[in-house]
């Protein structure tokens, strides 16, 4: 005997006997005599794993219990086999119909209830295991989504981690490259205050002699009450060549003003350029920044080249002034890094569309065609070791390319190069 448990469901107490006499050596076997009661077993937690069942019954009949059983999720598992006088095909399609899995005809054969039997069960054997490898796979399946969503988690936030980390790396090589040029451009500025700064000193020196001899004059002057004394004092005048300073004075004052002046407009410059006060974008007239930078650069550079500017009519850009700034200052020291005697670097600025060009061109050596498609890397240099680090035009890219526009490179090896930046009237970050 298995422990499987069969429902045997019919109001005919003859029909009940045989059937369990034909089964109780082989299954435990439980009878309903309505289908009320059948309901009420296949429901309870000792529910059959089969029921076999009498279609005509007073009160719910074999296909009422049949439909309402498979309308249950609780019962709807549970085959049902009709054993039935009817003999009407309608009256077996209809059975099969409301969800029964076989039907039996009486007078029945004992060895075919139980061959069928048999059949159902293993049937409902390999189906409740079929349903559990299901349920198996489905929970496997859905613990291997979870562990892949979290690994999607982790690596999105490996992603942005490393977005953030290279952002930081890129804000720190801006900063050393800023710091680089305006390094550069000191050398470049101290020379030019120098300059001014000679003269006016000079000039402060002659000023002090010439008030300490007016001085000495006027002392003199005060104390002219007799004729002799003012003798002496129009001797002083011409020993002093008070004429002369009388002369020189307002020239000399002038040219110290001038210098002075030159010194304040210096000053300005560098400021303006190297830190405009802010880091973000505004309306900025490129022409005065291609100015600013020319001023600055000019007498560092005038050794070895001329600059020359072509400012065009162009329309105030939606920039980084700071970052432009910086771009043009590159540009800058690699065109005079390309001369190799005396040259012209010129700077021309134009409106294209919706873009700003400025063209910076030199007179250099040029770029040779094997090294034109690395001169953007990071770190790419033709400089001998500790000369240069190969950042500066990678960090142009990256700040042009950050604003929405462009840098073109035309290089002519022996004759000379024109690096031309677009710029987004109206930026983009
Ligand atoms: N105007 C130019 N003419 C000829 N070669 C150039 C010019 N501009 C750049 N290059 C070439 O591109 C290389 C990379 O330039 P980049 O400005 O990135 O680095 P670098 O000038 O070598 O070093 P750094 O700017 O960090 O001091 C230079 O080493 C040089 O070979
Ligand atoms: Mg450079």
């Amino acid at each position: 005997m298995n422990n499987n448990t069969i429902l045997v469901v019919d109001d005919e107490p003859l029909s009940v006997k045989i059937l369990c006499h034909l089964l109780k050596n082989d299954y435990s076997v439980v009878v309903a005599t309505s289908g009320e009661e059948a309901l009420e077993i296949a429901r309870s937690d000792a529910s059959p794993d089969l029921i076999l069942m009498d279609v005509i019954m007073p009160g719910k009949t074999g296909y009422d219990v049949c439909s309402e059983l498979k309308r249950d999720p609780q019962t709807d598992g549970i085959p049902v086999i009709l054993v039935t006088g009817l003999s009407e095909e309608s009256d077996e399609k209809r059975g099969l119909d409301l969800g029964a899995v076989d039907y039996i005809q009486k007078p029945f054969s004992p060895s075919l209830v139980r061959a069928r039997i048999r059949n159902q069960l293993e049937l409902k054997k390999y189906r409740n295991h079929l349903e559990m490898l299901v349920v198996e796979r489905t929970t496997e399946l859905q613990l291997k989504q979870q562990q892949l969503a979290e690994l999607n988690r982790e690596l999105e936030n490996r992603v942005a981690e490393e977005v953030n980390n290279s952002r930081k790396k890129d804000a720190l090589l801006i900063h050393q490259d800023k710091l680089a040029s305006v390094g550069y451009l000191a050398a470049g500025v101290a020379h030019e205050i120098n300059n001014p700064m000679g003269f006016i000193m000079s000039n402060l020196k002659t000023l002090l002699n010439f008030t300490n001899t007016l001085q000495q004059y006027m002392d003199a002057l005060h104390h002219s009450a007799s004729d002799e004394q003012r003798a002496q004092t129009a001797e002083l005048y011409a020993d002093l060549d008070v004429p002369y300073i009388r002369e020189e004075l307002p020239i000399l004052i002038a040219e110290t003003l001038e210098g002075a002046e030159r010194v304040k407009s210096i000053v300005l410059d560098l400021k303006d350029f190297a830190c405009p006060g802010k880091d973000f974008m505004d309306e900025t007239d490129l022409n005065r920044s291609v100015q600013r930078a020319a001023n600055l650069y000019q007498s560092e550079l005038s050794p070895i080249a001329q600059i020359e500017l072509h400012l065009g009519d162009i329309p105030a850009v939606e920039c980084n002034a700071q970052q432009i700034n910086l771009v043009i200052a590159n540009l800058l020291m690699n065109a005079a890094e390309a001369i190799d005697d005396h040259g012209t670097i010129t700077i021309t600025t134009h409106c294209e569309g919706d873009f700003v060009h400025i063209d910076v061109s030199d007179t250099g050596h040029g770029i040779a065609d094997d090294i034109r498609e690395h001169i953007f890397d990071p770190f790419f240099t033709t400089k001998d070791v500790g000369k240069g680090a190969g950042l500066g035009l990678s960090i142009c890219y990256g700040i042009i390319k950050k604003h929405g526009g462009d840098i073109i490179l035309d290089s002519q090896p022996g004759r000379g190069t024109t690096f031309t930046v677009k710029v987004p009237v109206n930026g983009i970050i």
